[in-house]
């Protein structure tokens, strides 16, 4: 089942929107490979594609926030630090040949996404729209 892309995840902010979905597609494009049965391998180099992506919207939106002085900045961050946490740990597990780890990962990714968006990453945009900064 795919994990849709929502008008209701828009945040306004067109890089950081690039980026949501761009993480969209490779949960997606995760959980395919893994209902395929692909190479280990495959599943592997997309996993790490994965933290990558994951650890690059991190640090855009967490630079945005430094930038304009964002008080809830340091429990913003503590959200995506948690997150990259659980995300090493199953792909950790994946490599000691648990396969059913990259099983996991679409579904903690696509909870983690829509809850993480529409609670801390528009708490930040209320307080932009409120400054007149977006
Ligand atoms: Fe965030
Ligand atoms: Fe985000």
């Amino acid at each position: 089942m795919e994990v849709a892309w929502n008008t209701r995840y828009n945040t306004g902010i067109e890089i950081v929107d690039e980026q949501h979905q761009e993480l969209f597609q490779v949960v997606n494009r995760l959980r395919e490979l893994v209902q395929e049965g692909a190479d280990r391998g495959v599943i592997g180099t997309l996993l790490e594609d994965l933290v990558a992506c994951s650890e690059r919207h991190f640090a855009t939106e967490e630079a945005f926030m430094a930038k304009v002085a964002y008080p809830d900045l340091p429990q913003h961050v503590a959200e995506h630090a948690s997150m990259l946490t659980s995300l090493h740990e199953l792909l950790g597990k994946f490599r000691e040949s648990h396969w059913a780890m990259a099983l996991m990962v679409p579904t903690f990714m696509e909870g983690w996404l829509k809850h993480h968006i529409s609670d801390g990453d528009f708490g930040f945009v209320t307080f932009l729209k409120a400054r007149n900064l977006v």
